[in-house]
């Protein structure tokens, strides 16, 4: 693992938050695959959570005819794209709030770890959960407390679990999160679970951070946001990453309810001494993606039809070979359960979730990441499979020739996805074997 040592300098002069702590497993993962490839290996990267969707074209458009904004921009955002992201929620998610509400960063990443650095409170996060979130309360030194979620249940989190937790010490500030679309489960929540999740967040007044990033990829078009049921307390995290393909432009959004002002106030301040404003030229591009409308509207439903397609083939296969998959609702992850096959893995020698990656990049070149990166114990044999190694593009371009109210066929998949399919049977073969 590539640890803080690497560079040659003993790590004794570090900040003793950071000392040891690994650097991020997907990208960790990414390089491995690169690795691997550059060696002429054939590598199924399944392990880096990246859209395999280009950009819209309109947005990337946007993006050539501003390529000349070339001044600091205010360190909120720009008033135009805080604006079209009020819209936004407005028009998606039926949430009334104002540009004034709204703070532009380069990713939501940034403004999460900005966000834990403000406000003093401990962390709570269901496990799995993403894996940022942690390691950026650890940098902080704030305390992290995990919520457990069970398989049977497609891992979401049950308000018991958290009224529990905020029983013990009910007056503590605490910031909770909660995301949906799920990375890395695929899960979201209905309407109800939000509602009931929503009457615990209020009653202890926790700071909910939704992140909704992979909200538009619901794989329906139904995402609904908890901020609807806990307005006064729920920031929505969202931004380009993820449904618009640009996670490499970096710009993420907050938006806050007018009653978290000083939240936003403060995460500024910080902003202005470390990263000054967002790009200009992403954030003028930006207004267009946020502005939607019909072009990027079929976008829309083409990634998610393609998306959807792929995940219930790709749970169908898995399933055969007698993994247990998590049911997905959106985003482009499935968590893959071994357990069913934990006997035949501990005769090779495989009992942890990180052997159990390891063993298989090398065996097979199909990258995916152990459970216990999102949090799960070490000996629990789960993995999240990220079924992005398609050429999104090309993809797009077949989906738009198939009539809209119509499912797209598993010689669609063949023929578009086949690296996605062929590296899944690998993977299957491999585990059964
Ligand atoms: C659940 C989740 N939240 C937040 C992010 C951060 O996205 P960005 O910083 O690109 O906005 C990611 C990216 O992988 C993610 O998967």
């Amino acid at each position: 693992m590539a640890r803080a040592r690497k560079n040659g300098h003993p790590d004794v002069h570090l900040n003793l938050n950071v000392r040891g702590l690994p650097q991020s497993a997907t990208l960790e993962i990414n390089e491995r695959s690169a690795r691997l490839a550059a060696e002429g290996r054939e590598v199924f990267r399944f392990g880096l959570g990246q859209s395999p969707f280009p950009v819209p074209s309109g947005v990337v458009e946007a993006l050539k005819a501003n390529a000349h904004q070339k001044d600091y921009l205010a360190v909120k955002g720009l008033a135009e794209l805080r604006q079209a992201v009020a819209d936004y929620h407005h028009r998606k998610q039926h949430v009334e709030r104002s540009a004034e509400d709204v703070l532009i960063g380069p990713g939501s990443k940034e403004l999460m770890f900005l966000l834990q650095l403000v406000y003093y409170g401990d962390l709570v996060i269901p496990t799995p959960s993403w894996v940022s979130y942690a390691p950026q309360a650890h940098i902080i030194g704030r305390q992290i407390r995990w919520l457990e979620t069970r398989a049977e249940n497609n891992w979401r989190l049950v308000p018991d679990e958290l009224e529990r937790l905020c029983q013990q010490d009910p007056g503590r500030p605490r910031i909770v999160i909660l995301c949906y679309p799920n990375n890395p489960t695929g899960g979201t929540y209905r309407v109800s679970e939000l509602k009931r999740l929503a009457k615990v967040a209020r009653r202890y007044r926790v700071v909910l951070l939704s992140d909704e990033i992979y909200g538009e990829l619901h794989h329906k078009g139904e995402h609904d946001s908890i901020a609807r049921f806990y307005p006064e307390g729920t920031i929505i995290s969202s931004g380009l990453s993820k449904w618009c393909g640009a996670g490499g432009w970096r710009l993420g959004t907050f938006t806050f309810p007018s009653s978290l002002r000083w939240l936003l106030d403060a995460m500024a301040v910080v902003a202005s001494e470390t990263f000054t404003a967002t790009s200009a030229p992403i954030q003028y591009a930006a207004v267009r993606a946020f502005q939607g409308g019909l072009r990027i509207e079929n976008y829309l439903s083409h990634s998610r039809r393609i998306l959807r397609t792929l995940a219930g083939r790709l749970v169908k296969d898995l399933r055969k070979a007698g993994l247990a998959v998590a049911t997905p609702d959106g985003a482009f992850y499935l968590l893959v359960d071994f357990g069913p096959q934990r006997g035949k893995l501990a005769a090779r020698g495989i009992t942890t979730s990180e052997q159990l990656c390891a063993k298989l990049i090398d065996d097979t070149g199909v990258a995916i990441l152990p459970g216990s990166v999102f949090g799960r114990p070490p000996a629990e044999l789960t993995a999240r499979l990220a079924y992005v190694d398609f050429d999104g593009a090309e993809a797009l371009t077949a989906s738009a020739e198939v009539a809209t109210d119509q499912e797209l066929t598993q010689h669609f998949l063949d023929r578009h996805c086949g690296r996605v399919l062929r590296g899944v049977e690998r993977l299957c073969e491999w585990a059964g074997g």
